[in-house]
């Protein structure tokens, strides 16, 4: 019987295999069954067998990599946040407008007035431009609901994303990520009804991957976090968190001494704890969309990272407030010339590092035999292309496990 194969000849493939760099390779084929890739080697080595036909794609020197993924977004809300981009323009700061009402808490209110109906059309609109850049995988976070009801009806919306949109979505909540109005000053009995009600709700409902929590001063504490993440555990859940962006509140180590996921944004993150994060394999994901949108100065601690050997991911953060921002080719450019990350580094950060942040690096971000063939075709020939022009989207093809997104136009003009 013919098999279902797909038989990529004349790549350059960025394999983004080994320790660092691209993993490039020439000369190779790449051959992919199903939703797999299925063998990657020599052209000249490849033993051709009768039963099977593959539909042929020549490259033509092209850049083969893995799909992107985003491993930070905040991509379902009501609402936008306009106005507090123009009250940032008249001087006020982040900081000031959470603690007047505004921020988070604006996005809330949003939120909670929108149908599910329309949370999903305002973000598939977002989500069209990721995609067409060769995002095939996404994470999604709850957050602005801060109540059961509407934080279920946002992650009903990413998993719906995953239904209609050919990208697998990972699914975050967020509950504790701003302290709802109905609960002002009684933070710790939010907490309670975030860890008795609203996590067991949304998990129960299949809506949960991982959970995330906000430490910061306008936000919770150590020891709030804590209490979330026991929660977490005892569901069997991963966790990861939003640490040191506006203070260093001590939160990346407590939340990698917990095995966590990945520790994000850290600007303020001191260089001696960022042994920590290398002891306990936590995967700092970098933000530079809200480090640009927020005017921050303080760089995170890169060169410790880079000497201690922690896997550096970055992601879009993509949200109303400090990062609306819908391109990870654009993230991938502002992390080399705002964090100073290499070209690789940032290529690394948007496929096997953002894969380990979200615990999938066994089965997506790099091109290997047996992963899933998730793959962009890029109308270049070095992958530094990618992170180098602004504004300019290379993709020319998309496999999305093994089916094609957007099919290669052939044409002669090389
Ligand atoms: O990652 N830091 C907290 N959360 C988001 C911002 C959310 C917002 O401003 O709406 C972030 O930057
Ligand atoms: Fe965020």
């Amino acid at each position: 019987m013919k098999k279902n194969q797909t038989l990529f000849i004349n790549a350059r493939l960025a394999t983004m295999t080994g320790e660092s760099g691209y993993g490039v390779v020439e000369d190779h084929g790449l051959l992919v069954e199903a939703d797999r890739i299925i063998w990657i080697g020599l052209m000249s080595e490849r033993q051709t067998r009768v039963e099977t036909e593959p539909e042929v794609i020549d490259c033509q020197g092209k850049l083969l990599t893995p799909g992107l993924i985003d491993c930070h977004s905040h991509l379902v809300y009501g609402g936008d946040r306009a106005d507090e981009f123009e009250l940032r323009l008249e001087g006020a700061s982040y900081e000031e407008i959470s603690r007047a009402g505004g921020g988070i808490k604006s996005t809330v209110k949003a939120t909670r007035e929108a149908t599910q109906q329309s949370l999903l059309y305002s973000a598939k609109k977002r989500l069209k431009p990721l995609l067409e850049e060769g995002v095939t995988t996404l994470e999604i976070k709850s957050g602005y609901g801060l109540d059961s009801e509407t934080e279920i009806k946002m992650l009903r919306v990413a998993k719906q994303l995953e239904t209609d949109c050919s990208v697998r979505i990972k699914k975050t909540f967020l509950g504790a990520h701003a302290l709802p109005e109905e609960y002002t000053n009684r933070s710790d009995d939010y907490i309670d009804l975030v860890c008795n009600q609203m996590l067991p709700e949304a998990h129960s409902a299949g809506l949960v991957d991982a959970v995330d929590v906000f430490i910061e001063k306008i936000a919770f504490t150590i020891d709030q976090a804590q209490r979330v993440f026991d929660c977490a555990d005892a569901l069997g859940l991963p966790v990861k968190a939003h640490v040191e962006q506006l203070s260093d509140m001590g939160g990346a180590v407590m939340v990698a001494k917990r095995k966590a996921l990945s520790v994000d944004h850290i600007e303020y993150l001191t260089k001696d704890d960022v042994t920590t994060l290398a002891e306990n394999n936590t995967v700092a994901v970098l933000l530079p969309g809200a480090f640009y949108v927020l005017r921050e100065t303080k760089l995170p601690p890169i060169e410790a990272l880079r000497a201690n050997g922690v896997s550096m991911a970055i992601a879009t953060d993509a949200n109303p407030g400090s990062s609306p921002v819908h391109s990870l080719l654009l993230i991938m450019n502002m992390a080399c010339t705002l964090f100073r990350l290499t070209p690789t580094e940032a290529l690394r950060g948007v496929t096997i590092n953002a894969a380990k942040a979200l615990g999938l690096n066994k089965e997506l971000g790099s091109l290997s035999v047996g992963k899933q063939a998730d793959l962009v075709l890029w109308d270049v020939d070095k992958p530094a292309m990618l992170s180098y022009q602004i504004g300019l989207n290379p993709c020319a093809a998309i496999m999305k496990a093994g089916v094609w997104r957007k099919p290669l136009e052939t044409c002669n003009d090389r």
